[in-house]
């Protein structure tokens, strides 16, 4: 079962193709890279995937629907620079994004260290728990911007 289906998307600017005839299924939980020369439409495709832009041709679905044209948390962007706050260990930087998903701020007390034990948890998932107390400017650029998510 597709999650994400493109069909037949193209897209120009100024009348200069960029992308011609992109067809894609991915299953939900899928990960994919995409491989390409520098500006060969990459980042194009991701706007397009976010709903930054419309394709001049063709359809993209997610979840049986378009793609939602505001932000949301079923889709994000890791850019590879500026994605990480460098005053805060990687522990804490995975920290903080779970204290903006919840809404509920800073974390404290207890709930930090819960929060903390989880990020632990991920980080070893992802193969990062040898950098979990060290800044991201110690981190060479594949791990600082290692990341299950889209990059741009
Ligand atoms: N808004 C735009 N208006 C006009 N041309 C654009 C626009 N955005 C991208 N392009 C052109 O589309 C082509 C693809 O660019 P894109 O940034 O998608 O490539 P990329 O594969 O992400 O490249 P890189 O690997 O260098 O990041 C390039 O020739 C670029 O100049
Ligand atoms: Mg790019």
């Amino acid at each position: 079962m597709s999650f994400v289906t493109v069909t037949d998307v193209w897209q120009s600017y100024g009348g200069r193709s960029i992308i011609e005839r992109v067809n894609l299924d991915v299953a939900e939980g899928a990960f994919v890279s995409i491989v390409g020369a520098s500006g060969c439409g990459k980042s194009t495709f991701l706007r397009l995937l976010l709903a930054d832009e419309t394709p001049s041709r063709g359809e993209i679905r997610i979840d049986g629907g378009p793609p939602a044209r505001e932000p949301g948390r079923e889709r994000g962007v890791v850019f590879q620079r500026y994605s990480v706050f460098p005053h805060m260990t990687v522990r804490d930087n995975v920290v903080a994004a779970e204290s903006f998903a919840t809404g509920l701020g800073r974390f404290f007390g207890g709930r930090l260290r819960a929060a903390r034990e989880r990020a632990d948890a991920t980080l070893a998932r992802i193969g990062l728990a040898h950098v979990a107390a060290q800044y991201p400017a110690t981190l060479s650029g594949a791990c600082s911007s290692a990341s299950p998510s889209a990059r741009r």
